[in-house]
């Protein structure tokens, strides 16, 4: 069965500051890390194992994830020193394993991506054209933020373009790749490599077979604060979800798709509105909390009020979300 490269080691700038001490693929969204939503779409297409290529704040994953048992999985970690970009990642993450001598095929996955498609149905379309790579691309109301990708009537790629007014299709890079072994083979090793803008490119510039594979299913790039906490509604729904162990004090009102992760406590006549709270978080009572993300293990003091903000333990002040 094909083997998971799981990209997680950029900066997340966008992101900033909930990327401060998280990296954007562990920040939670409807309670769980984006990373383990995306383990538990690979499982459920029968990948078993999974690589994490790690660079930013790679430490943070191993003591959550361990070696992917608690998932019935078998999760490798390949760390780079300094981020070899995302080409350069998977070169990295596939020498844990004899690529050149595999028949398996990878499959890719961007790591702050949140999506419901088909993957086993994207490796079928995959082996029935015989590509050496299989993107999943979505259309989007408005391609103009995207570079996109348009196809021929088959669905093998014509053209990777950058952003522009006109976008020739509204077809963009969902970011989910099913690559053959042998693409990997010819990523140089050790390099700061592009797979967006080099590897695809040359793929398509030399004629080989590169397909799309247009599924419209759920799809969201958490990119972005805002984009994040849509995720989270979108997973929630319009009340409010807790972890287990967590414990709502009397006449607190939760709303607005806010999750609450595992073990927290949130005090007596709280308003909680459209929020993400993690795990271990003491909330004191009386408190006003909207639009804004509490930091694992953050406690806060009684009768606070705190609007678009970001609170960590470690950094004393909440920090402003705009
Ligand atoms: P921004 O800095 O906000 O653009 O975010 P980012 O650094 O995460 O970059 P981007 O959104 O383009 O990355 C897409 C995916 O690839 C994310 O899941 C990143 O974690 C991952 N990624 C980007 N660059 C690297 C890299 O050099 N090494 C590894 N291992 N992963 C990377």
């Amino acid at each position: 069965m094909a083997i998971g490269i799981l990209l997680v080691g950029g900066f997340g700038t966008r992101l900033k500051p909930l990327t401060n001490q998280t990296p954007k693929p562990m920040l939670p969204v409807g309670g769980l890390p984006v990373t383990e939503h995306q383990l538990l779409a690979a499982k459920k297409a029968g990948i078993n194992t999974v690589i994490l290529a790690t660079s930013y704040l790679a430490e943070v994953f191993t003591p959550y994830f361990g070696d992917g048992s608690k998932w019935d999985m078998k999760l490798l970690y390949a760390e780079e020193n300094e981020p070899l970009g995302t080409g350069g990642a998977i070169r990295n993450a596939a020498s844990l394993i004899d690529f050149a001598s595999t028949n398996e095929e990878f499959v890719i996955f961007n790591g702050d991506v949140l999506s419901g498609h088909n993957i086993a149905a994207q490796l079928d379309f995959h082996r029935l054209n015989q590509a050496d790579v299989t993107l999943h691309l979505i259309d989007v109301a408005d391609a103009r933020a995207f570079g996109c990708v348009p196809t021929d009537s088959n669905g093998k790629v014509l053209d990777f373009l950058e952003k522009m007014e006109n976008p020739v299709t509204n077809a963009i890079n969902a970011g989910c790749y099913v690559f053959n072994s042998s693409v990997i083979s010819q990523i140089p090793a050790e390099k700061v490599v592009s797979i967006e803008r080099e590897t695809f490119p040359q793929l398509v510039k030399s004629g080989r077979p590169v397909y799309g594979y247009n599924e419209q299913s759920y799809w969201l790039d958490i990119g972005t604060p805002a984009a994040l906490f849509k995720g989270s509604r979108d997973i929630v729904g319009e009340g409010f979800l807790a972890g287990l162990g967590s414990k709502i004090g009397e006449n607190a009102v939760i709303a607005g798709g806010t999750s609450i992760g595992q073990r927290s406590r949130i005090g007596a006549n709280c308003k909680i509105n459209n929020s993400i709270i993690g795990d271990g978080v003491l909330i004191g009572d009386g408190c006003t909390i909207e639009d804004s993300f509490i930091l694992h293990d953050s406690q806060i003091a009684d009768n606070s009020k705190i609007i678009g903000k970001y609170i960590s333990p470690k950094e004393n002040l909440p920090i402003s979300l705009q």
